[in-house]
């Protein structure tokens, strides 16, 4: 694991919006097209306004092809949203080339299957698709995206997007599953408080069962990006 330790939620908020401006040259240069995984929570809001702010002249936002990692079962203007957060932080500022929201007005199974349809289309592959970036975060749980503890979507392999019921919220989000979010070519975890710092130690340093620490089933080819401010690496030794 690759584990990046900054000053302040702020520090750790503008190397990650270098690290995405990096990733999108790169990906453009190569690919014609960036494919992007946004997280959702609230540790990425300043990282989002801060590439709205500085980098909207150097990235070229018309490749860009954003979509969701999870989102909650509410509509695109409810507070609760992430399509909502990205777009008042990050999507309304700049000219995107896509943006793919999970559609958390519809049933959860039915917004899980659409979004399946729409990443099928936009890959145009059987195989799994292969994103440029995803952004994470994590829970004080150890759960990744909506990929929580104990839930069963941890056990998915043969779907791309499913509805996963959380008991102890009450709800049933929509995520991403563990084999595309594994497929990435770069996974970032974004990680802020400390709050945070006895599952980032468990899972980084320790020996964590998955489903106690879902974050730890992520294992893309290449070693995930752990981006921490001090506080959730205060349990590091
Ligand atoms: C969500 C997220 C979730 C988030 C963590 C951390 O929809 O809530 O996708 O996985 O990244 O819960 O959230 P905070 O950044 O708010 O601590």
């Amino acid at each position: 694991m690759s584990v990046n330790i900054y000053d302040s939620p702020e520090e750790l908020a503008q190397a990650a919006a270098r690290e995405f401006a990096n990733r999108a040259a790169e990906a453009i240069g190569e690919r014609g097209r960036f494919a992007v995984v946004l997280a959702g929570g609230s540790t990425p809001r300043a990282m989002y306004e801060i590439l709205a702010r500085d980098y909207r002249d150097t990235i070229d936002w018309n490749n860009v092809h954003v979509f969701f990692g999870d989102e909650r079962s509410v509509p695109p203007d409810h507070d609760d949203s992430n399509y909502k957060m990205a777009r008042e932080s990050l999507l309304d500022h700049v000219p995107i080339g896509s943006v793919h929201r999970m559609q958390g007005e519809l049933s959860p199974d039915e917004a899980a299957e659409a979004y399946e349809h729409e990443l099928r289309d936009f890959f145009a592959s059987e195989d799994l698709p292969k994103f440029d970036l995803i952004l994470l975060g994590t829970g004080p749980d150890g759960h990744t995206a909506s990929l929580f503890p104990e839930t069963s979507a941890l056990e998915v392999h043969d779907r791309w997007v499913v509805a996963n019921q959380v008991l102890k919220l009450e709800t049933t989000r929509i995520t991403l599953t563990v084999p595309v979010i594994s497929a990435a070519r770069a996974v970032y975890f974004l990680v802020a408080g400390e709050g945070k710092a006895g599952p980032v130690a468990e899972i980084l340093e320790g020996d964590p069962d998955p489903r106690e620490y879902p974050a730890s089933l992520i294992q893309p080819e290449n070693e995930p990006v752990w981006m921490l401010d001090r506080a959730a690496a205060s349990d590091l030794t």
